[in-house]
């Protein structure tokens, strides 16, 4: 063993991990050259402390469940897309003059690993099935491109919307090269900016770090909360202050509908002074995958949905509605100020939350073993966790069907938030987009389709109703075919003058192009026809 490998040896000793050395003698030159470089960039005694620290947390947990000291949102904090239409529009302006100054950047939290999804590659990157098989950060993209445009053409300058993109080891180089190979969905290059966020190995119960194999530890992505020590890593502070940024939208990947630096939620965080806010959807049932934002002694917090016990999720108020319902869609403001603050100050105290999971090992002999049950933990900060330090704090109510249809699962019957549910969301949203411009669609025999959709037209077991348009299994409709390029329209705005008073065939697609029909009549699984007209 060379000097540098004997004083590794010795900090392993020292933090308890001498077990990871287990195979040494057995390795080659290149596998063991690969474990010492990932070892010698570990902090042992801080793993170990993290260990510590997130065992004591979860026990602590367990033994006082938080229950008893939640609290929902109050009324004054709220802002809400249904109840306060008279201010949208104001605060919407107040959003687009910030994003016209360059004040707003945007940061795409992408470093998690689709598990769910049971994919290999980036979830930005996955193509749910829409007419035009844009991925999730096409349909991103350009939402941003058109806000720019919107904003520029309101204030008359010229101005961008930076986009910050966390990534993980995983995940990195595949993001990046997927951007480039699509020449940065047309957006300017110099305003992407990828960063890397942190990774921990997980451990056995007893804060034993596992290996994957004889020269390689078990890693994972440190939780979305990770952002704030890879901000102040990579210098992506400095970065924001350079381009004079004072507020950033935080968000997650996966969500189809996401407004990407949407205006009005920006501008009502400006308007409230708040450092600190969170758009929330009503939660539709107790045990619905989402945290919910609520107070625990007096401060803001999400309580995951892992987190929550299923009596206080069922708690409903006099009004027949979930007590905890402000659902957290992982939509965040943060003011630049406030963001500093807590990279600089606040990250250390920050605690990881644990997960125990099934992680494959290599036992002493070597045998790579796939465990049935949890034998270890994985370690994760969340990025919400800094809320409480928020001296003000909002919070902005949104319609789920307008916002909020995330990508998790992977396809299958009756699934929840999958590609499926995710195609369909946006077409609905399309589809109501045109109706309330004026437009209306037809079915095959020139009949139109009516404005709401029927729960069941041709009874539950699924079919194909008089109006052509098919049913699913449980009586609902599919939605009509109908996609409207972000290019053409952020939030349903500026289509009037492509759709009042004429009728459609699904399939409809309106993009920079044109309006173009499909014939046949925009049934999901059909082969789509010719375009009936192009432009207008
Ligand atoms: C998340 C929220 C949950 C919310 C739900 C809405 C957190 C911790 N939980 O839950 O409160 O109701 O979304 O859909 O935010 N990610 C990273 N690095 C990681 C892990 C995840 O960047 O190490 C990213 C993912 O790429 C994704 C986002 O964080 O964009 C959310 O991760 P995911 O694991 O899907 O969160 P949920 O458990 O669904």
């Amino acid at each position: 063993m060379d000097p540098s490998a004997s004083e590794l040896k010795q900090r392993l000793a020292e933090a308890g991990q001498s077990h990871l050395l287990l195979f040494w003698d057995e390795l080659s030159p290149e596998e063991r050259s690969g474990l010492t470089l990932d070892l010698q960039g570990m902090d042992f005694q801080e793993l170990n402390g993290f260990f510590k620290k997130a065992v004591e947390l979860s026990r602590s947990c367990k033994d006082e469940k938080i229950d008893s000291r939640m609290e929902p949102v109050p009324q004054e904090v709220l802002g809400s897309v249904t109840r306060d239409k008279e201010s949208l529009k104001c605060w919407e302006q107040t959003g687009l003059e910030c994003i016209s100054q360059g004040k707003v950047a945007v940061l795409l939290l992408a470093g998690g690993q689709g598990t769910r999804l049971g994919v290999s590659y980036p979830k930005g990157m996955y193509d749910v099935g829409l007419p035009s098989r844009k991925t999730l950060f096409q349909i991103q993209a350009e939402r941003l491109l058109k806000l720019q445009w919107l904003a520029e053409e309101k204030h008359r300058r010229k101005c961008f919307i930076p986009w910050y993109i966390m990534t993980s080891g995983r995940t990195m180089e595949s993001t990046q090269d997927f951007f480039s190979r699509h020449n940065y969905f047309g957006l300017d290059k110099d305003n992407v900016v990828f960063f890397q966020q942190g990774m921990l190995p997980a451990m056995d119960f007893h804060g034993k770090i596992i290996l994957e194999s004889k020269c390689k530890l078990s890693m994972a992505p440190d939780g979305n909360g990770g952002l704030y020590r890879a901000l102040g890593k990579h210098g992506i502070l400095e970065d924001m202050g350079r381009r004079g940024i004072d507020f950033i939208h935080v968000y997650c990947v996966d969500n189809i509908l996401v407004k990407v630096a949407d205006p009005a939620f920006v501008g009502f965080c400006v308007q409230k002074n708040a450092d600190c806010g969170a758009k929330v959807v009503e939660k539709s049932n107790p045990t619905e995958a989402v945290g919910v934002v609520c107070r625990v002694n007096g401060h803001y917090q999400v309580v995951e949905y892992s987190e929550i016990t299923l009596a206080t999720a069922q708690k409903r108020s006099a009004d027949g509605r979930l007590m905890f319902n402000a659902g957290n869609v992982a939509n965040h403001f943060f003011s630049f100020s406030f963001l500093k603050d807590v990279v600089e100050k606040y990250e250390p105290q920050l605690q990881h939350h644990v997960a125990q999971k099934k992680v494959p090992f290599v036992d002493a002999k070597g045998e790579l073993i796939t465990p049935d049950k949890p034998n270890g933990i994985k370690m994760e900060k969340f990025v919400f966790d800094i809320f409480h330090f928020a001296k003000t704090f909002v919070v902005y109510e949104v319609l789920r069907e307008d916002e909020f249809s995330p990508l998790k699962n992977a396809d299958r019957q009756d699934g929840k938030d999958t590609p499926t549910t995710a195609r369909h969301a946006l077409m609905s949203l399309h589809h109501r987009w045109v109706l309330n411009a004026g437009g209306h669609f037809i079915d095959g025999n020139g009949t139109r389709v009516p404005a709401i959709p029927s729960v069941s037209r041709c009874g539950a077991a699924g079919g194909v109703a008089d109006d052509g348009n098919r049913t699913l299994k449980d009586g609902t409709d599919l939605p009509i075919k109908c996609e409207i390029s972000p290019l053409v329209s952020y939030g349903g705005e500026g289509i009037e003058v492509l759709v009042k008073e004429r009728e459609f065939h699904p399939t409809l697609i309106i993009d920079e192009s044109g309006v173009h029909q499909l014939v046949k009549n925009g049934l999901e699984d059909e082969e789509e026809g010719k375009v009936l007209f192009g432009q207008l």
